[in-house]
């Protein structure tokens, strides 16, 4: 099992978009372990931004980021990674696809609804990042043996 870190940003939380988006995720079968409302600071932004430094649009990213609050989720299945990426779509709103997450929300370049980590390596640091170690939730699921095949013994 996959644990991936998903940011509902600023647009997404103002927007009132929360609710809806959240459900994409648990109607795909995905699991919820871990949630926080909470107002990035301008450090753990330039943190979890590194890799853009330098770029025309970090400062603008940054300073989004760090205008209102955010809702980080950690969410739990089978190739949650790339499973998120796909259901969040392209960067940018209007070049996402129909039926992605950016693609039925948002037409905005920078106010683009939703972060997802892009790598186990990414999904790791990210998380330890945003969540502290008790704060990311093992628990069993009622319906878990109708969501994945668990006949063998593992989730297939
Ligand atoms: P994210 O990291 O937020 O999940 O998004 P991503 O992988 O799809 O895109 P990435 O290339 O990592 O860019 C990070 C965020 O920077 C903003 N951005 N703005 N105006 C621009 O040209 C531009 N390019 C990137 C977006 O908010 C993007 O999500
Ligand atoms: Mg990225």
């Amino acid at each position: 099992m996959e644990t991936t870190l998903i940011i509902l940003k600023p647009d997404a939380v103002q927007r009132g978009l929360m609710g809806r988006i959240i459900s994409r995720f648990e109607d795909k079968g995905l699991q919820v372990v871990g949630a926080k409302l909470m107002r990035i600071t301008p450090e753990l932004a330039a943190e979890h931004y590194q890799s853009h430094q330098g770029k025309p649009f970090y400062d603008g990213l940054v300073q989004f980021m760090t205008s209102s609050p955010v809702l980080v989720l950690a969410l739990r299945g089978l190739g949650s990674i790339s499973v998120c990426r796909k259901m969040m779509g392209a960067t940018f709103g209007q070049d996402a696809e129909p039926g992605t997450i950016r693609g039925d929300f948002g037409l905005s370049r920078s106010f683009n609804l939703i972060h997802g980590s892009d790598s186990p390596e990414a999904a790791a640091k990210e998380l330890s990042l945003f969540f502290g170690a008790n704060e990311v939730l093992d628990f069993e699921r009622a319906q878990a043996g109708w969501i994945y095949d668990m006949t063998g013994g593992s989730a297939e």
